[in-house]
């Protein structure tokens, strides 16, 4: 690791707060959710931010500081991706059905392959690849059945020090043979993974049942064991995406009060709990979510792309649950959370809610972090956090460009960003300190 002193001197943005609950009721404004320098510099030492501030004031305390100067630039928190698929990196763009299908004719089949560690190895590589290019410096993410499949993605992240949570899918009924494990291997396969990489550099392990319909009461509570024996790795799942996937689920548990009940009577619902898409609950389940501290994962551009419903934001504010953003790859179309913020943005406005560009950009970094249990290392550049961060080109595009002339709140400078950017904008990504991306000249 580089013990040098490093300085990155450019505008800067992040979040402090959720910008729909101010910090201080005293100061109800929006800017003080977020800290905004023009010209700010953050310093790096041992992969960690040592200060932040105004560039001319701190510079003056660190005289021969080495400075990268970046021109024209934005230096934002790392993106935070809460629900992805690397496996399925193959079957992004696959035409014409809903969730069930979908699963059924391109995705099992795409899994299947992940039974070849070299196969394993190659997609991780290049799926890793496609985060950082995208800006992207933690994501968690859904492995195959296959333990080589979550050893061979962990392998690679950890040859880049990247912050990662992965888990191998448990799946025992309801999907192929070649794709299925039982109640026990599935819980010897995991824990085997959890001994040897949850903890390990700055990487941790998410229990994950695909979703309901393929585990049996016998799996979900061998997850639930997993959680009890190891209280600090994550659940990961999926949760209410499609209706129809819904009343199968109330078939398969016709005991269970509603889909969530299902996951809660396996003692599954924790502070460490991520539940992607729920897009179709009833207010008891969002209340029982927010009870618990369980997350829920907004995953925009899959919801729309397999027409799975458009996701409520403000009922999870009203009910205050907490809400991240996921590109789900490859329901959703896109690595870019960029892009993901925008769709986002048109989610809600099918809806009637206005979403703020600070509300998405906080969605996109922060909010990722508390879903994680993650605020104090990751999603925001404070002083002692991970040295985390992505250099953003406001001019990426010749389009971004003209847009951007006249320009000049940080507001519009960053809902132009996340409505026409996307990994073109991506100049360079740092992870720990160190340029894990730079944007071929
Ligand atoms: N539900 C169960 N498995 C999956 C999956 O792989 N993708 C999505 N979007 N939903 C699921
Ligand atoms: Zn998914």
């Amino acid at each position: 690791m580089n013990s040098s002193v490093t300085a990155h001197r450019s505008a800067i943005l992040h979040c402090l707060a959720d910008p729909d609950q101010q910090i201080d009721a005293a100061d109800s404004s929006i800017e003080s959710t977020y800290q905004y320098l023009a010209d700010g510099v953050i310093i790096v030492k041992e992969g960690l931010i040592q200060q932040i501030g105004d560039a001319e004031q701190v510079l003056q305390l660190y005289p021969n500081i080495a400075v990268t100067e970046h021109h024209n630039k934005l230096i934002v928190p790392g993106f935070i991706d809460t629900h992805i698929h690397y496996p399925q990196t193959g079957v992004v763009a696959s035409f014409g059905e809903q969730l069930l299908d979908w699963l059924e004719n391109y995705t099992f089949p795409a899994e299947g392959k992940f039974s070849d560690l070299q196969h394993c190895r190659e997609t991780a590589k290049f799926f890793i690849q496609e985060l950082l290019k995208n800006g992207t410096t933690t994501a968690l993410v859904f492995g195959t059945v296959h333990k080589e499949s979550v050893e061979a993605f962990f392998d690679e992240a950890d040859k880049q020090h990247l912050r990662m949570i992965a888990g191998k899918v448990m799946m025992d009924r309801n999907a192929p043979d070649y794709l299925t494990d039982t109640p026990q291997s599935s819980y010897d396969d995991s824990k085997e993974l959890i001994e040897r990489y949850h903890g390990k550099n700055r990487l941790s392990y998410a229990v994950t049942p695909r979703f309901a319909p393929t585990s049996s009461e016998q799996q979900l509570a061998m997850a639930g064991k997993l959680l009890q024996e190891y209280p600090d790795v994550y659940l990961h799942t999926h949760l209410s995406e499609n209706k129809q996937e819904i009343a199968w689920v109330n078939e398969l548990f016709p005991e269970s009060k509603n889909y969530l009940d299902v996951y809660d009577r396996f003692n599954l619902l924790t502070p460490r709990s991520v539940f992607a898409h729920a897009i179709h609950l009833d207010d008891s389940e969002c209340q029982r979510l927010a009870q618990t501290d369980s997350a829920v994962a907004f995953c925009p551009t899959s919801n729309t792309f397999l027409g799975s419903g458009l996701f409520n934001l403000k009922k999870m504010q009203r009910h205050q649950v907490k809400v991240a953003l996921g590109t789900d790859i490859g329901g959703g179309t896109s690595f870019s959370m960029l892009q993901t913020m925008q769709e986002a943005y048109k989610v809600c406005q099918l809806a009637q809610q206005q979403m703020n560009p600070f509300k998405a950009f906080y969605l996109a970094t922060l909010a990722g972090a508390e879903a994680l249990q993650l605020a104090d290392k990751i999603g925001n550049l404070a002083a002692g956090t991970e040295a985390d961060f992505v250099i953003l080109d406001l001019a990426a595009t010749p389009l971004m460009e003209y847009r951007m002339k006249n320009v000049t709140s940080i507001e519009e400078q960053l809902f132009i960003l996340m409505i026409l950017g996307d990994d073109r904008a991506i100049a360079a990504t740092y992870s720990f300190g160190e340029c894990v991306y730079k944007k071929p000249a």
